[in-house]
């Protein structure tokens, strides 16, 4: 163990650059010629060939010019909780295979119900990922809203930046293939209330029973904010679950200069938290948080050799009454580990400080003729692209940009992620690493110029470098 450590320790240390820019065709002969039937029988020489196989060409979210999707580099305490939890190897999701840490993890349920603003009837649980929190309180809300409405006639509102996994758990949920509807959003890329207040109309008069509005707290493109006041009123007279899909901006939730950016969430029926993106976690540490901690109900099923009926009923705290899963992680331990260390306000500060470095970034950007910048976001993401000079090679920029992305990760220099806005191919930095400095972002922005001017050279000539 030791050794494992100190190897990756020194990996990290000594990564000067976040990827070695390996390609799938080089790698995997490597992997399929090792010979799973024969093993080494020795940690050493098995560490050597991990070495191989996946430490030297492994993508390090710790170095800062990694800029691309929501990962993060994790806190130590989290870590230290990461290798106890797997050695001691509880299993959540019973009492008799957890003890303690059935406690350790709804104490902290009530700590985030808590910083969300959650009356004492708030409950919740710890999930896989935002994917499975979303998925989760969509069941709630589903089984809230059913009351004989047949599952055609389901829709999800959400806004048109809201994340993919609203649509794969509408699909799970056996709702229809329309049961999702999106709602246009507003120059920030925020949900337009009015937008909302129509559709909520439309449905009503066409019919459909609105079983869920997912508002998202920090859009995985934009990291914008749905305006969550206006939805919840707009929700209450409606009488509709609220889903507050906080999986990136939960770490406002310990900001002490930004919370207000939240103000609303409370008023949520259920909430999604993913600690395993601003919170500095290792993955996966997630939650789905419930108002009204009855409504978990719709999850429970009873099975003899494991969780009885009559074990509920004696009060026996049994977590798989409230989970999809069955075994599983005390992912809690890391969060547990990162508070009793570190405290909130210290993980507030790291993440205040990827906000502040993210608008300094937006600053940058937008004073630079190279780039179009799309909009300011209140968290970490920047959605830029690179605008050739005027003439042949500006209409070159949807695939420059694209090039460019890719040819600086082959460099290993820097990752970077890319999207669409509006048809467009834009390119896309999420800051998540408090070591990224300003230094990094302009230095990844020359190598992006350089990329893309390079491809625009090669196919205009005419076109000439700027
Ligand atoms: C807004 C939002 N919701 C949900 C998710 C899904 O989270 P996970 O990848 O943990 O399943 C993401 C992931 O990026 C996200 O950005």
């Amino acid at each position: 163990m030791a050794a494992g450590t100190g190897r990756v320790a020194d990996r990290i240390r000594r990564a000067d650059r976040p990827f070695s820019g390996v390609s799938p065709e080089r790698l995997a002969p490597e992997i399929a010629a090792i010979d799973l039937e024969r093993p080494l029988h020795d940690h050493a020489a098995a560490l050597d060939e991990l070495e191989r196989v996946y430490l030297r060409d492994a993508v390090y979210f710790h170095h800062p010019r990694y800029l691309a999707h929501l990962n993060c580099p994790v806190v130590i305490p989290a870590l230290l909780g990461e290798a106890v939890l797997s050695a001691v190897n509880s299993s959540l999701d019973t009492w008799d295979q957890s003890a303690g840490g059935t406690l350790i993890e709804r104490r902290l349920i009530e700590w985030t119900a808590g910083r969300i603003g959650f009356g004492p009837a708030a409950d919740g649980v710890f999930t896989s990922g935002g994917s499975q929190s979303n998925l989760h309180a969509l069941l709630l809300a589903r089984e809230e809203a059913r009351a004989g409405a047949s599952p055609a006639r389901l829709r999800v509102i959400t806004s048109e930046a809201g994340h993919f996994s609203v649509r794969k758990a509408a699909n799970l949920l056996g709702l229809g293939p329309d049961a999702v509807v999106t709602v246009e959003t507003d120059a920030d890329r925020r949900m337009r209330p009015a937008a909302l207040a129509r559709e909520l109309d439309r449905c009503r008069r066409a019919g459909l029973v609105v079983m869920a509005v997912v508002a998202t707290a920090g859009t995985t493109d934009f990291g914008s904010i749905d305006p969550l006041p206006e939805i919840a009123s707009l929700c209450e007279t409606d009488g509709v679950w609220l889903h507050v899909d906080a999986a990136y901006g939960c770490g406002l939730l310990v900001s002490r200069r930004r919370r207000h950016l939240l103000d609303g969430v409370e008023r949520a029926d259920s909430v999604t938290v993913d600690f395993h993106k601003s919170f500095f976690q290792p993955v996966s540490s997630s939650a789905v948080l419930v108002r009204d901690g009855a409504t978990l109900r719709h999850a429970a099923h009873h099975a003899d050799y494991l969780n009885p009926r009559r074990m509920a009923e004696r009060g026996i705290p049994n977590q798989v009454d409230k989970s999809l899963q069955t075994t599983r992680r005390f992912d809690a331990l890391k969060l547990w580990l990162t508070l009793r260390v570190m405290g909130p306000d210290a993980v507030g500060e790291l993440f205040d400080e990827v906000v502040d470095r993210a608008a300094a970034s937006y600053a940058l950007v937008a004073a630079d003729p190279r780039f179009e910048v799309v909009t300011r976001s209140p968290l970490s993401t920047l959605v830029f692209r690179y605008l050739p000079p005027e003439g042949p090679g500006r209409k070159l920029a949807d695939d420059a940009n694209l090039y460019a992305r890719e040819a600086l990760a082959a460099s290993g220099e820097a990752v970077v992620a890319g999207t669409t806005v509006d048809g467009r191919h834009y390119l896309k930095f999420t800051l998540l690493n408090p070591e990224t400095t300003l230094d990094d972002i302009a230095h990844v922005l020359d190598l992006l110029a350089g990329h893309a001017q390079r491809y625009v050279d090669d196919l205009v000539p005419l076109a000439g470098p700027r």
